[in-house]
């Protein structure tokens, strides 16, 4: 059966490496109906939000989304809306903090991956939005499958703002080139030609070659009482997860406050939130899955009623508790967002 709401009393500790302790609690606030938690109903809409490039924002909007961010780290940090909570839900749904019986849910390496990070970033944005009274304001996308946007966006590299982490490989600065293979702590490539070439074509694989059926695109089955079967879709994989890495700090080497690294903190899912990037990566991970589905033939959303009735907990901009729905989260227009038009030169990069 599919994977319901987590036991909100039960939200235990989270670990960081298997093992390692989260030295913090990653669990939100408990809901006082805490057994009772209603269905999300979409709000009235008035006007689509449109989540723009972000290597191609206006100053204007900079200040905007610095000043919403701002005012969400400035919330008293047991507010659900806070921007320590907000990283804390990746927390909670990624480093064991929940659990049905024996079983860790998890959110990764299986088909729950793009409709929770949807939802997550849908309830993000709208806090943004609420904060600066915004109704419209939307989240800029890393478009970093178009070879401008292969590059931490300069908005996030303005040392002393709101959308900076001093928590990053220092190799992200100054425009520097991702390459979507980086595992870790290779010297990264300066061939910027053929680093965006080799880019371009991993993209047209985890879209095209190597995802032509949805479980492939999506990440494997996980149903209630069975284990995360870490079998991660081909966009998760690749470049998703080498963008964490990339940005997140050296593992091993000494953070801040003297502690060892786990690759904080976009490295790591338990403090991967706490980078403003983050939420910019994730949009062009949703955006993705869009595109994905307008390339036609077998790829379209899995209709599986284990999909589809899967849920997730979150707190709105108004700090109520919510239950959604996997197949509530299907198309971003219902959902009042979709994404500006971008190229996207890697569909003529076959291998
Ligand atoms: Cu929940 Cu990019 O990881």
């Amino acid at each position: 059966s599919p994977i319901p709401i987590p036991n909100l009393k039960s939200c235990g500790k989270a670990t960081k490496e298997g093992s390692i302790e989260v030295d913090y609690s990653c669990c939100p606030p408990t809901p006082a109906e805490w057994n009772n938690i209603p269905y999300y109903k979409f709000p009235p809409m008035s006007k689509l939000r449109r989540r723009p490039r972000a290597q191609q924002v206006t100053e204007e909007y900079i200040a905007k989304y610095q000043l919403a961010t701002r005012r969400m780290m400035d919330l008293n940090e047991k507010d659900p809306r806070s921007f320590k909570q907000q990283a804390n839900i990746h927390c909670a749904y990624c480093n064991g903090a929940y659990k049905f019986g024996d079983d860790v849910l998890q959110v990764h390496f299986n088909w729950l991956f793009f409709p929770f990070h949807r939802w997550y970033l849908y309830f993000y944005e709208r806090i943004l939005g609420k904060l600066i009274d915004d109704p419209t304001f939307a989240l800029p996308y890393w478009n970093w499958d178009h070879p401008d946007g292969m590059r931490l966006p300069p908005m996030f590299d303005r040392r002393n703002t709101s959308l900076y982490d001093p928590r990053r490989n220092p190799h992200v600065r100054n425009g520097t080139i991702i390459d979507f293979r980086f595992g870790g702590d290779e010297e990264v490539s300066t061939d910027v030609e053929q680093t965006v070439t080799n880019n371009l074509t991993s993209v047209y694989r985890a879209m095209i070659t190597n995802a032509a059926c949805p479980l492939q695109f999506f990440g494997a089955r996980y149903l209630l009482g069975t284990n995360n079967t870490d079998d991660a879709g081909t966009i998760e994989k690749m470049p998703h997860t080498p963008i964490h890495v990339w940005t997140g700090t050296v593992r091993g080497t000494a953070l801040e406050d003297g502690r060892t690294s786990f690759g904080e903190d976009m490295g790591n899912f338990y403090s991967a939130g706490l980078d403003p990037v983050f939420y910019s990566h994730h949009a062009n991970v949703d955006r993705m899955w869009n595109i994905w589905k307008g390339l036609g033939g077998k790829k379209r959303d899995i209709k599986e009623e284990d999909w589809l009735n899967s849920e997730f907990f979150f707190y709105d901009e108004n700090q109520k508790p919510y239950r959604v729905r996997v197949g509530d989260c299907l198309d971003t227009r219902k959902m009042g967002y979709d994404y500006a038009p971008a190229d996207i030169p890697w569909i003529n990069c076959r291998p």
